[in-house]
Formats: C-alpha cells, sequence, structure tokens
C-alpha cells in the first residue's frame, strides 16, 4: 500500500495489523526510526488533533515537518493548483499528509506524487486515520471490534469520520444505529460497502440509547452547509449530559472525534463514559504506525 486515501481500500485483516502495530508503538513511542524522513503537511482547512497528532508522531520518531496550517500563507493564494503544488512539495519531503475541502482531492494528491500521500480529510468524504484511532479506541476500551452495539448520533450526513468509521465496522460483527434527524442522516452508499453490517436508523436517542455500548458523538458540521438557516435548524439538536444517560448501562463509553462545540456537555468530561480525550491521544500510536508502514521502516 503506497498511500492511505479511503477505508475502503483496506481489508479487515490490513486494519487488525495496524491496529497491531499501533499498540506496538503505544508501548514504545519514542524511537529513532525515521530520522532519514521529512514529512510534509498541507493543511487547506483547520485542524487541531490531526495535524499536531502527525507531527508529534513524526517528531517522536525522530523525523522532520515542513508544510502549511493555513493554505492561505502559501502559494494556493496566488492562485497555484492543487497538483502543482503536489509536484513542488513532494521533491521536498518523503510523505504527504494533506486535508482539504473538497471530496477526492487526497486521491488526486495520491495519483499526482510519487511519494506515499495520507488523506486526513477530504470534505465530507473520509477520514481514515481517524477511523483507525476510533477502532483502536473501540478495541483498547472494550477488548474486541465484535458484539458490541455502537450509535452514532448528530450530523451523519456530512461527518466524513462517521462514514469512514460505519464503513469500516460493518467488516466486523456489530450492530450500529444511526441516530439522526432524516436530512441528516447518513447517506445510504456508506451502508452498502460490506455485508456483515446490521443497522437501524432513528431520530430518537432516548429510544436507542440503553442498548448501546459505544456512543459516538458528531458535531453539527456548520462548514458544510449551504444554508446557513439549515445549520440554524439543526444545530443543539442533541446534547448528552447526565440527564441524557439515566438510562444508559453503566458501562457505556462516549466518543467524538472533536472538536465539540455543545454537544457534550463538560460535566461527561470527568465520568467514566467519557472516551473522547483518550481517543485523541491514541493519535500518536495510530499515526506512527501509519508513518512507519508507509516509509517501511
Ligand atoms: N478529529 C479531527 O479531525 O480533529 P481536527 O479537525 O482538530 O484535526
Amino acid at each position: 500500500m503506497k498511500d492511505i486515501i479511503s477505508i475502503n481500500d483496506f481489508s479487515k485483516s490490513d486494519i487488525l495489523e495496524i491496529l497491531r502495530l499501533a499498540k506496538e508503538m503505544e508501548d514504545n513511542s519514542n524511537q529513532m526510526i525515521l530520522d532519514d524522513f521529512v514529512l510534509g503537511t498541507l493543511f487547506y482547512e483547520p485542524s487541531t488533533r490531526t495535524r499536531l497528532s502527525f507531527e508529534a508522531a513524526m517528531q517522536r520518531l525522530h523525523g522532520r515537518v515542513i508544510g502549511f496550517a493555513d493554505s492561505n500563507t502559501s502559494s494556493v493564494s496566488k492562485g497555484e493548483s492543487l497538483v502543482d503544488t503536489i509536484r513542488i512539495v513532494e521533491q521536498y519531503c518523503d510523505i504527504i499528509v494533506i486535508r482539504h475541502p473538497t471530496e477526492g482531492a487526497a486521491r488526486l494528491a495520491a495519483e499526482t506524487a510519487s511519494i506515499p500521500v495520507i488523506n486526513a480529510g477530504d470534505g465530507s468524504n473520509q477520514h481514515p486515520t481517524q477511523t483507525l484511532i476510533d477502532l483502536y479506541t473501540i478495541l483498547k476500551s472494550r477488548g474486541s471490534l465484535d458484539n458490541l452495539n455502537i450509535g452514532f448520533v448528530g450530523d451523519l450526513k456530512y461527518g466524513r469520520t462517521v462514514h469512514s468509521l460505519a464503513t469500516a465496522l460493518s467488516l466486523f460483527d456489530s450492530k450500529m444505529s444511526f441516530i439522526a434527524p432524516e436530512d441528516l442522516q447518513i447517506p445510504k452508499d456508506y451502508l452498502d460497502m460490506h455485508n456483515n453490517g446490521e443497522y437501524r436508523k432513528s431520530e430518537s436517542l432516548s429510544e436507542i440509547m440503553p442498548s448501546l455500548d459505544i456512543l459516538y458523538v458528531t458535531r453539527i458540521q456548520k462548514e458544510r452547509f449551504q444554508d446557513p438557516m439549515e445549520y440554524e435548524r439543526f444545530k443543539g439538536i442533541y446534547r448528552i449530559d447526565r440527564q441524557s444517560l439515566l438510562h444508559a448501562k453503566k458501562s457505556l463509553k462516549i466518543m467524538h472525534p472533536l472538536p465539540r462545540v455543545d454537544e457534550i456537555s463538560t460535566e461527561i468530561d470527568l465520568t467514566d463514559h467519557a472516551l473522547y480525550f483518550e481517543q485523541a491521544k491514541n493519535g500518536i500510536p495510530v499515526r506512527q504506525a501509519l508513518l512507519r508502514l508507509l516509509l517501511k521502516k
């Protein structure tokens, strides 16, 4: 595998092998194995976790990092095309991580570059490295990716982390529930990828809550709405607080790719339900495993 562009490109055994390597990296995250390599991070959209954890992952393996966090500070602002930018940057580094607002941009970058390209999010489409982090977090917390009831709530239409994770989970024997108003439901394309997936849809979080082992909460993706009034209609529609968890299992774990706005009350942060900060921390070993694999170390 030269690039990481879509979770659809991974088999179940690929995924399990990456998660195994991530555990190895977590047990020894400071190794001098990428000291010959330079990572280029090209972020055409804002990021905190993805960019900084890729950079930290690389630096802790003694590699170096170049790139931009805001494309307005690069020659993109003068009209340089994505293809030209990639043709230039590939001469300065050994691997590229790219986040772009356009679906398919990472694929185009990978087809252009002779070095590995990692998709750090392309529009509403996919966020495959977040998915591997999410799977690693579930596996660490529950000991398995099978026989779980996993609920997704929020903006399932535009949330790329949901699209990638639902696709990956359909390779395993867990049940998925998609909780959203009809206009924000997960597009059918992401449900038909594999045969194993068993799922239900609902607008009611309270109806589904008692059965859940994992609740994956997402932000309403304000930046993806064409019409600001549509965003106003949906913002704040689901909010997780102590009251909403009254009928949840004691063992329920709550995940969120972050950033959150107001969909999880901070009163949840110190409860045993909160898994989202550990989820973000797991970005380091999982991304170290990916850098190591693609740089063949
Ligand atoms: N989870 C995630 O993609 O976070 P950032 O947008 O901060 O990178």
